[in-house]
């Protein structure tokens, strides 16, 4: 079947010990002009399926509680990018965990990992041994080691560790936190990689296989992609997961190395997972596949992708906020890089932060026309504004656009930005966030349409669609 996807495989295979796959039929690539694709699973579907359900409410307290982490730690990570001098970022300073996982197969034979996948980080680890302790018998088991999947460095004939004496090590890797000392020069380049929130991750950097399955159904292997493989995990992040991938636009990251490879481009289409918690999204790298993947339920609108303005993040260039066709009077330095503002498309955030100025403008005009219904306190939900939706017209949501410097205009679905909490309950899906500082489009705002990120032409192109 065209489109299916090798890669994808039932939940069924969490439960097995790791899958360690024979490789008869991966194939090399041949043309640059193929894509692949990676399920989507969102975090919840797994909590869900693995006997731990939420309630709706439960989940938005959740998604809630990630989102304020992640735009502590974005804003300090932007902040800090801030001054002249170009310096490394302090550990403790990098990205907190994204919302969606997909599997990911690393070595020869291949293993393969549960890793989420966070558009804010820029190193690829997965769980992994690679030092031996004497007598643990550590490197000689595959599979599971104290109950977690791990990846056996020394059972894969690809792994090639990057010398610690190398310019790569000494150098480039430093923004992803290489460790200085060097014993000998062919000693692994160790990483201390601090996330804000305390998690950390140690390990030592090589270059992989990574094994992908093409959008036409064969499989293909990635070569020489840096990872991360980390012995030490510490954090609630990592608790349900065996490492991530690494997404931000940086040189290191896996969405670099993809899209070198597969043509400059990537894609998503998010489902609502607030209405079903079992649907499945997708991201594909590579170009023309992509879109015959999903049916668009209307035009396609282009704008321009900033790649260096607000970096590891994609930023895009809004100019306005419109509410039922009137503009909203939010002052230009919201929208403006060169004054502290800024906006970007974050995969791993929520809910869509509003620097204060432009907040109360959007609240205000929303709330306007849901003030008929009994305003509601939600217990530990940050969100201002909910109601009763008993009795709710979906046709009496305002039309909310946010509009391109280039023209290029977005509308997002009611439900997007007024969302079903549960219990007969809405809210207006906007957190307050502060001036200096960035405004993120998360990832419900960008749901049931298509995106792609073209990073030769700078371009972001987006078209309403059921994702299927
Ligand atoms: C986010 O940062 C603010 C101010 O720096 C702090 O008061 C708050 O506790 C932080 N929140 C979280 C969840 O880290
Ligand atoms: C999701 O899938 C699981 C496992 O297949 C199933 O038990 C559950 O009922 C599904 N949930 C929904 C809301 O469809
Ligand atoms: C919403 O209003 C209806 C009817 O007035 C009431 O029965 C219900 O309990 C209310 N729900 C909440 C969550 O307040």
């Amino acid at each position: 079947m065209r489109g299916k996807l090798m890669i994808l495989l039932p939940l069924i295979v969490l439960e097995l010990v790791a899958i360690v796959e024979a490789q008869h039929h991966v194939e090399e690539m041949q043309h640059s002009s193929n894509s692949f694709s990676l399920e989507l699973i969102h975090r919840h579907a797994y909590m869900f399926n693995h006997n731990r359900p939420l309630t709706q409410h439960q989940r938005l307290k959740d998604l809630l509680r990630h989102d304020i982490v992640r735009h502590n730690i974005t804003s300090h990570r932007l902040q800090h990018r801030r001054p002249a001098i170009e310096l490394p970022l302090n550990p403790g300073s990098d990205l907190g965990i994204g919302q969606y996982v997909t599997m990911l197969k690393v070595g020869t034979p291949s293993q393969m990992f549960r890793v989420i996948v966070d558009t804010g980080s820029d190193l690829t680890s997965v769980r992994c041994r690679y030092r031996c302790s004497k007598g643990a018998g550590d490197c000689t088991k595959k599979g599971r080691i104290n109950g977690k999947r791990v990846f056996n460095a020394r059972l894969s004939s690809s792994f090639r560790p990057v010398p610690c004496s190398s310019q790569r090590c000494k150098v480039e890797l430093m923004t992803l936190f290489s460790i200085a000392t060097c014993p000998a020069p062919l000693t692994p380049c160790a990483y201390d990689y601090g996330y804000a929130d305390g998690s950390a991750a140690r390990g030592v950097f090589a270059d992989e296989t990574v094994t992908v399955g093409l959008t036409d159904g064969r499989k293909t292997r990635l070569r020489n992609v840096l990872i991360g493989c980390s012995d030490s995990y510490q954090g609630s992040n990592f608790n349900n997961v065996d490492g991530l991938l690494g997404l931000a636009n940086t040189k290191h990251s896996f969405a670099a190395y993809a899209v070198e490879k597969f043509g400059r481009k990537f894609s998503y289409c998010l489902v609502d997972h607030l209405s079903n918690i079992n649907a499945t999204s997708y991201i594909t790298f590579g170009s023309s596949a992509s879109r015959n993947r999903v049916k668009l339920s209307g035009n396609a609108r282009r704008t321009t992708l900033e790649l260096q303005a607000l970096t590891p993040f994609y930023a895009v260039k809004v100019r306005g906020i419109s509410v039922d066709g009137k503009m909203l009077e939010i002052p230009m330095k919201v929208w403006d890089v060169t004054q502290g503002g800024g906006t970007i498309l974050d995969s791993g955030t929520s809910l869509t932060y509003l620097t204060n100025p432009a907040y109360q403008t959007v609240m205000e005009a929303l709330t306007m026309s849901v003030s008929k219904y009994p305003r509601v306190k939600l217990d530990a939900v940050p969100m201002d504004y909910c109601f009763n939706s008993t009795g709710f017209d979906a046709t009496s949501v305002p039309k909310l656009i946010l509009h391109f410097e280039d023209g290029a205009r977005f509308k997002p679905h009611w439900n997007s930005y007024v969302i079903a909490v549960g219990g007969g309950v809405r809210c207006l899906g906007f957190l307050p966030a502060r001036f200096p500082g960035v405004c993120v489009i998360g990832n419900i705002m960008q749901q049931n349409y298509f995106w792609e990120y073209d990073l030769t032409a700078k371009k972001l192109s987006f078209a309403p669609s059921a994702c299927s």
